[in-house]
């Protein structure tokens, strides 16, 4: 069943040049760019952007991480898009991720983790509007 997602290549990724390397993996998939923006986000985009975070002790960090640079943001489609394209950036804390997903290829950091993906239909709904407003 075609799907859409959004994922964001986050600021450690963009200043590392890695946005060709992480958008290729999604293309070698198989998954079809609808759309591609590169941006900084606002302090007031990253809150709303992380709500569901906003009661963690780690809140600050991340706004504070994801508003540090610019990023490319890009709706893909295809095939059960969502949990796919989750498990292609692997676990959160990319010093533990496996070895073949893009966070454990290409990084070792918790903010830093190269990637975010939306990891429900809800999340991407959300996710989406503020990223591509
Ligand atoms: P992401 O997939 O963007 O979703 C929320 C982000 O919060 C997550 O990736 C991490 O970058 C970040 N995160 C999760 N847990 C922690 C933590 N304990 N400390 C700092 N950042 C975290």
């Amino acid at each position: 069943m075609a799907e859409k997602t959004l994922f964001i290549v986050k600021p450690d990724a963009v200043s590392r040049n890695l946005v060709g390397k992480v958008i290729l993996r999604f293309e070698r998939k198989g998954f079809k760019i609808l759309k591609l923006k590169m941006f900084i986000f606002t302090q007031d985009q990253a809150e709303k952007f992380y709500d569901v975070h906003k009661d963690k002790s780690f809140f600050g960090e991340l706004t504070s991480f994801i508003t540090s640079g610019p990023v490319v943001a890009a709706i893909i489609e295809g095939n059960n898009a969502i949990a796919t394209t989750r498990i292609m950036i692997g676990a959160t804390k990319s010093f533990e991720a496996e070895p073949g997903s893009i966070r454990g290829d290409f990084g070792l950091g918790l903010s830093d983790n190269i990637i975010h993906a939306s990891d429900s239909q809800e999340s991407f709904d959300h996710e989406s509007r503020i990223a591509f407003e």
